[in-house]
């Protein structure tokens, strides 16, 4: 009995040790650009505001309708829209800052 357990207890570490082996190696995914990157909820922290921004704009602003093209408005034209969505998309006063950066860097010039 003692035997069998030694040999039953030798061929789990054989299987486990080959499983492990057999585990598929996953390679590194290639690192895109920033810009063509598409945002992440995990960028709302980024100390970038542009990125966080970009962030906040595809993520809450697309609630309601999809994201609308930034250069269709100056930064003039943009204020009274923006004034009245952020409270739409219930953002914080960091929030607003971080997406009127993000608008303003891609409004019509
Ligand atoms: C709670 C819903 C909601 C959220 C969230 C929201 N919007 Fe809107 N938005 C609307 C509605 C409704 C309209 C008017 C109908 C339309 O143009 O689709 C609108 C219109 C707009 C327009 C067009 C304005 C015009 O004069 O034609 C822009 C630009 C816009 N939103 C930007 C944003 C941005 C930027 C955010 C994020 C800060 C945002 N929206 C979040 C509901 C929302």
């Amino acid at each position: 009995m003692k035997k069998l357990a030694g040999v039953l207890f030798v061929c789990i570490v054989i299987i486990f040790s080959c499983t492990r082996k057999a585990a598929p190696t996953i390679p590194n995914r290639p690192v895109e650009p920033v810009a063509g990157n598409k945002a992440d909820t995990a960028d709302f922290n980024s100390s970038n505001p542009l990125v966080a921004g970009k962030a906040i704009y595809e993520i809450k602003c697309t609630k309601c309708h999809k994201a609308k093209n930034l250069s269709d408005w100056t930064p003039d034209e943009w204020k009274p829209i923006l004034n009245s969505m952020v409270k739409k998309a219930k953002l914080n006063d960091l929030q607003i800052s971080q997406v009127t950066q993000y608008v303003n860097a891609h409004a019509k010039k």
